[in-house]
């Protein structure tokens, strides 16, 4: 069945084509440059923007994928959680589709998007199909999530962020240090040239044997960490502060992990998507910690994947098609900004 999905969460207006886990499009239209000067997303800009884009970015999705509308059996839209403006844009639009080609249309919870992120693949290759339960770390600009995943939809949701989310903290961290926004991709690059040891930072709620996250008081150390060291930082010392920013955000990352894989002792494979998982020292650490507990670990194919994109949209209809989710109803669907992946009740908002 080709979907053609669509995911307007946040600051990127996307449009893929989908056939099962396979991807034969993807295509994602960044408003980046247009919030940075404002240095963070503005809501009314970005649905604004998306309305200008949506018909392109649907077009040059299907021409991608060498197919047209007659071609498509589907279609699946994020209705949440994200920015209310901008998640109406996409829902209108796939509403308007769905009507005026007689075409179902399925309602995606933008997280379990995330999570379907790791099954996305190119046309040809084998999927890698999940075993349950599974523990999903779910790592973003908007969220911090641990999950488990009894099987598709029936998600658990055991720690979260109390303040910041960790793609945040690393923006924010950028900010303070001069790096722009969005920083998090150029504080990671940099990172790696830097001494990860050099200063102490504390690792946030290192006691706690709780699954949840904090990212604020890391944030705060830092800012009075760079305070402390002078007006002005020298290169080793900016590297060596973003090394140990790092550091310390990832630790307690993977602590949280390790205390949730003790826990549920019956998992049977971690997952770990969403934007900071483009971070390839995360993905190694992270690995480690799956290895050293016998566990498979399944992640997003690509960056591309692991950011917000339309093609996980496409992919986890597919899954939710799969456990007898039925098409919304287009008198009732509406976005659901804090839709949360406990209440992923298939019925309840449509
Ligand atoms: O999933 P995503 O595109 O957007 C949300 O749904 O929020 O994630 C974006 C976040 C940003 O906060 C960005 O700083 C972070 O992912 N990010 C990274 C890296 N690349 C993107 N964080 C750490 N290391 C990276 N390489
Ligand atoms: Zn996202």
């Amino acid at each position: 069945m080709k979907i053609l999905a669509i995911d307007t969460s946040c600051d990127e207006t996307s449009v893929a084509v989908t056939n099962g886990a396979e991807v034969l499009s993807n295509v994602i239209s960044s408003q980046v440059k247009q919030h940075a000067k404002f240095g963070g997303v503005v809501p009314m800009l970005a649905a604004r923007l998306h309305e200008g884009r949506i018909e392109k970015v649907a077009d040059l999705a299907l021409q991608r994928a060498g197919l047209t509308w007659s071609g498509i059996d589907g279609l699946a839209v994020t209705y949440g959680p994200g920015l209310a403006p901008a998640l109406q844009v996409g829902i209108a639009f796939a509403k308007s589709k769905s009507q005026a080609l007689n075409l179902p249309l399925w309602a995606v919870n933008h997280m379990a998007g995330h999570l379907a992120s790791v099954l996305a693949v190119t046309p040809g290759k084998p999927v890698k199909p999940f075993n349950y339960p599974l523990l999903a770390l779910l790592v973003s600009g908007g969220h911090t999530e641990l999950v488990v995943v009894e099987s598709w939809g029936q998600f658990k949701i055991i720690g979260q962020t109390l303040d910041d989310a960790v793609g945040e903290a690393y923006d924010k961290v950028a900010k303070l240090l001069g790096l722009g926004y969005p920083g998090g991709k150029v504080l990671a690059d940099l990172a790696k040239l830097g001494d990860p040891y050099k200063y102490d930072l504390p690792v946030p709620m290192h006691r706690h044997k709780e699954m949840n996250f904090s990212y604020s008081g890391l944030k705060n150390a830092v800012r009075l960490l760079v305070e402390g060291l002078g007006p002005v930082l020298s290169k080793q010392q900016l590297l060596d502060v973003a090394a140990g920013f790092e550091r310390v955000a990832q630790q307690h990352l993977l602590e949280k992990v390790g205390l949730a894989l003790d826990l549920y002792p019956e998992t049977q494979g971690l997952v770990a998507a969403g934007g900071v998982v483009a971070n390839k020292r995360l993905r190694s650490r992270l690995r480690k910690i799956a290895h050293q507990h016998g566990l498979p670990i399944h992640f997003p194919a690509s960056s591309k994947l692991c950011t917000d994109n339309a093609a996980m949209i496409g992919v986890a209809a597919w899954l939710d098609r799969q456990v007898g989710k039925e098409p919304a109803d287009l008198s009732r669907l509406d976005r659901v900004p804090d839709l949360s992946l406990d209440k992923n009740d298939f019925t309840s908002h449509l």
